[in-house]
């Protein structure tokens, strides 16, 4: 769509407007705000990439031009023509001096006001709700960190090979899987993860990863879990665990930095304390799992030796540390088949969580896979887990098996982390939890 008259220069966003100081360019956007102080209108516009003050003077513009302003309510689409002129008291540092205007849709009264609403509420309206400046800097944020995983993998020479989402089995653990009815064939599941996948990719071409939506239903009503949400997995061959914690944290610390470089506007916008940020760097502190267990006791927990850790124990851990924290060798009873055990300690898995700072907890959760055919038939007759959807799985053992290692984080809890949010809620477009499938 062209702007109110073709006169009025190139149609622009709102962030390039320092390249048009003095000239006239055409925006469209949205009403933000709007106030006026008797002939002089001041008009909040804001178009996705940021907020720009039009200027809107009664003597300039004539009365009829001016008179279009009252019908302007927040979010109210528009298109705007004027001068730019550099202002450093205004938000962008540019303001518009309005020469044209055409008003496309007055709005309806808008839901969303400046005033405190519930988060349930809030919720309700998230397709709304994403306009907010809030919203729109964690998932500008959230962009960011996508691009970074994406540049990450893409420059160490991982190939990305997607799983399916439709799978024939679980892979961690069968209790909270979605199911859906699948033709002929019986039940198709939604996956947990698409790791048993990658390893196939890995054996084919090294180092792999793959990046989708996954699924788990979750019973928990927390502020760490989604029923939805997306996670990255490489998956590398011959890499052992320490191979594995290595790759972590150089991957955590790259993308730690390159939100930091990128979005210094939206960390201050939410008020991130980036000073709690800018330790995160390699070496990560790695804790053995009696270790951990050692640190909880001393900080009064009465922790069970052998169980998972809980939210609470992970947040007391990370606390300890100005930067993540890799909590290694988990007991094999609280953790998924397919990780390789300690030869020395039978009991424990070459297994890796890495509990992000702050008291945020789990972002990542990897390890050394079991790569003995007969280890991993065991494995699966432990775990009652049916033979025959594992057959091809199994393959991977039978047809040069190598040692390999990987881990998976999930999007939505570094983002909580990285924005410093209470809840993952907000991390995601459109969250799904227990008691939300809408919008
Ligand atoms: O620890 P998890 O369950 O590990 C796996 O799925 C492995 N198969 C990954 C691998 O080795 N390739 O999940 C990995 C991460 C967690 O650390 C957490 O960040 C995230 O996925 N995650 C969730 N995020 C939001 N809501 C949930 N319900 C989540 N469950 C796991
Ligand atoms: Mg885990």
């Amino acid at each position: 769509m062209s702007g109110p008259a073709e006169n009025h220069g190139v149609v622009t966003t709102i962030d390039s407007l320092s390249n048009f100081a003095d000239k006239s360019v055409t925006v469209r956007g949205w009403v933000y705000n709007k106030r006026s102080s008797g002939k002089i209108q001041f008009v909040l516009v804001r178009d996705g990439s940021g907020v720009v003050q039009c200027v809107v003077v009664k003597n300039t513009v004539g009365p009829e031009l001016f008179s279009l302003c009252d019908l302007l309510t927040q979010e109210s689409s528009l298109i705007v023509a004027g001068r730019v002129h550099k202002d450093d008291r205004a938000p962008g540092g540019y303001e518009m001096q309005v020469e044209d205007m055409k008003v496309v849709n007055v709005a309806k009264e808008y839901p969303i006001t400046p005033k405190e609403h519930g988060v349930e509420f809030l919720m309700d309206h998230r397709h709304l709700w994403l306009r907010s400046s809030h919203q729109h800097a964690i998932l500008r944020i959230r962009h960011q960190i996508i691009k970074a995983v994406r540049e990450f993998f893409d420059d160490r020479s991982f190939t990305l090979v997607d799983s399916p989402i439709l799978t024939p089995a679980s892979v961690e653990g069968t209790s909270t899987l979605f199911d859906t009815d699948y033709f002929d064939l019986g039940k198709a599941y939604l996956t947990q993860s698409g790791q048993l996948y990658a390893e196939a990719a890995a054996m084919a071409f090294g180092k792999v990863y793959c990046f989708g939506p996954t699924f788990r239903a979750e019973k928990s009503k927390t502020r760490r879990h989604l029923t939805e949400f997306w996670m990255v997995e490489p998956e590398v061959a011959w890499a052992d665990l320490n191979d594995d914690m290595d790759l972590a944290e150089e991957f955590i610390e790259y993308v730690v930095r390159s939100v930091l470089k990128k979005n210094e506007p939206e960390l201050k916008l939410l008020e991130r304390d980036v000073a709690k940020l800018q330790p995160v760097k390699r070496p990560f502190p790695r804790l053995h799992y009696d270790e951990a267990v050692d640190l909880l006791k001393k900080n009064g927990v009465d922790f069970q030796y052998g169980n998972d850790l809980g939210g609470a124990d992970e947040t007391i851990i990370s606390r300890q540390y100005d930067r993540p924290v890799m909590v290694h060798h988990y007991p094999a009873a609280c953790k998924a088949f397919y990780m390789k055990r300690d030869p020395e300690r039978p009991d424990l898995t070459l297994s890796v969580d890495v509990l992000a700072s702050e008291g945020y907890g789990e972002i990542i959760g990897g390890s050394q896979r079991e790569d003995d055919y007969d280890t991993l038939v065991k494995r699966l007759e432990e775990n009652n887990l049916p033979r025959p959807p594992f057959e091809w799985y199994l393959d991977l053992r039978r047809y040069g098996s190598v040692p390999h290692s990987g881990f998976g984080l999930g999007i939505e809890r570094t983002v909580a982390w990285i924005c410093g949010l209470e809840h993952v809620r907000e991390t995601i477009p459109f969250a799904r939890m227990i008691y939300r499938n809408t919008p």
